[in-house]
């Protein structure tokens, strides 16, 4: 088994493990304070793990109830939200009792809001079933639901109290979902690790546990630094400010990973424009992609890319924090005025996409 510490403001540990599924309730009772658990999932993983998971907490002597809503981003809303808040109370949760979020980062996000408001603060438990939610979204406490106006504008910073990844679960993925979870995999090595970039040249299955726990153990690196978002932990939002406006614009049908992938190739793009990475890298990130069947161009225009960049949380006043690639396996943030940053974009897609897509 693998166990890999966060300190932060609670500390609790991330156990990576085949087969871990299976002792989740006796692993949740060492860190419980009381007997009642609410799991939350989504339709799809209901059906494949709930079943496991519900009967190794009832082994363990929890009382569980379960609240499942439809699988996919549109479900991280504010009326979902509401209808947990609801549940619990109908269920009488209590401050010693516990959510556990069983499934991707859709439901680890609204799980983790709701835990972090209801009772002004209840604990909860991270099982991510999807390769994104095992390498970024179960780890560092960030939750959130969207709003109309964008993505995880509602949200706050609050930890879980244990992170269990069975990889396992990863296998009866979709290759599509996969390969979103790949794209966070991929930035990981862009921003901070080179031999991680390296060895994702080399098929996944046979290093997955390997590959989870390094991309784990550079976010807890970044997240023990900056929990709170103010400096560091920005680099994890590589790609992230035009693939959340690609999101958006396409009402969430594009998945997460897919629309940072996209995001990567123009962030990189805009990195080499600017001359502040050397050549080679965009065409480095691009066979990257490709080798996960990952897309790399947007029909999206650049006007309406920049247009939910202004309600983009990385946004001060009329600045932005925009993550641009070094080399691979390094970044930084360039604070830039959200005009130049349009202006940059409108140049860098005119020429990068204009003729040839
Ligand atoms: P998701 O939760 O929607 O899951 C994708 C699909 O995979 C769903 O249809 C789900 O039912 C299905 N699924 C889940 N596990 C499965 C399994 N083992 N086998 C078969 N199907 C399975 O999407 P996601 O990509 O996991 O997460 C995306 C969300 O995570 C976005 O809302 C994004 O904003 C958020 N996110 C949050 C953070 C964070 O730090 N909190 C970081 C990155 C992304
Ligand atoms: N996924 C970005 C972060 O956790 O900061």
């Amino acid at each position: 088994m693998k166990k890999i510490v966060v300190k932060a403001s609670r500390d609790y540990e991330i156990l990576i493990e085949n087969g871990i599924l299976r002792q989740v309730g006796s692993l949740i009772r060492k860190v419980a304070k009381g007997n009642h658990a609410v799991i939350v999932t989504d339709d799809v993983v209901e059906s494949l793990y709930l079943d496991l998971v519900r009967t190794s907490m009832e082994e363990a002597g929890f009382l569980v109830d379960v609240f499942t809503i439809e699988n996919g981003e549109k479900s991280k809303d504010i009326g979902h939200y509401a209808a947990l808040l609801e549940f619990l109370a109908e269920k009488t949760i209590t401050r010693s009792d516990m959510l556990v979020a069983l499934g991707g980062g859709v439901v680890g996000d609204l799980t983790g809001f709701a835990a972090a408001t209801y009772l002004r603060g209840v604990d909860f438990i991270q099982i991510p079933t999807t390769l994104l939610a095992a390498v970024d979204s179960s780890v560092g406490g960030k939750t959130a639901i969207d709003l109309r106006a964008g993505k995880n504008l509602a949200g706050c910073f609050y930890q879980p109290s244990l992170v269990l990844c069975d990889c396992e679960t990863l296998k009866t993925l979709p290759p599509e979902i996969f390969s979103d979870g790949m794209a966070e995999v991929i930035k990981y090595g862009a921003i901070a690790d080179e031999d991680l970039w390296e060895s994702l040249k080399h098929p996944v299955w046979p290093q997955i546990e390997e590959i989870v726990s390094r991309c784990v153990t550079i976010k807890k690196e970044i997240v023990q630094k900056d929990e709170y978002d103010l400096g560091v932990r920005q680099f994890l939002n590589f790609g992230h400010t035009l693939g959340h406006s690609i999101e958006k614009n396409s009402q969430y049908e594009i998945g997460h990973g897919r629309a940072v992938a996209m995001g990567m190739v123009l962030a990189v793009k805009l990195s080499e424009d600017q001359g502040e990475c050397g050549s080679g890298c965009l065409e480095e990130m691009i066979r990257m992609l490709e080798r996960y069947h990952l897309p790399v161009w947007t029909e999206y225009s650049p006007e309406q890319l920049c247009k939910p960049m202004k309600s983009d949380k990385k946004r001060a006043g009329d600045m932005i924090s925009f993550i641009m690639l070094r080399r691979i396996g390094e970044c930084f943030a360039k604070k830039m005025k959200i005009q130049e940053l349009e202006n940059a974009v409108i140049g860098t897609m005119g020429e990068a996409y204009g003729s040839s897509h």
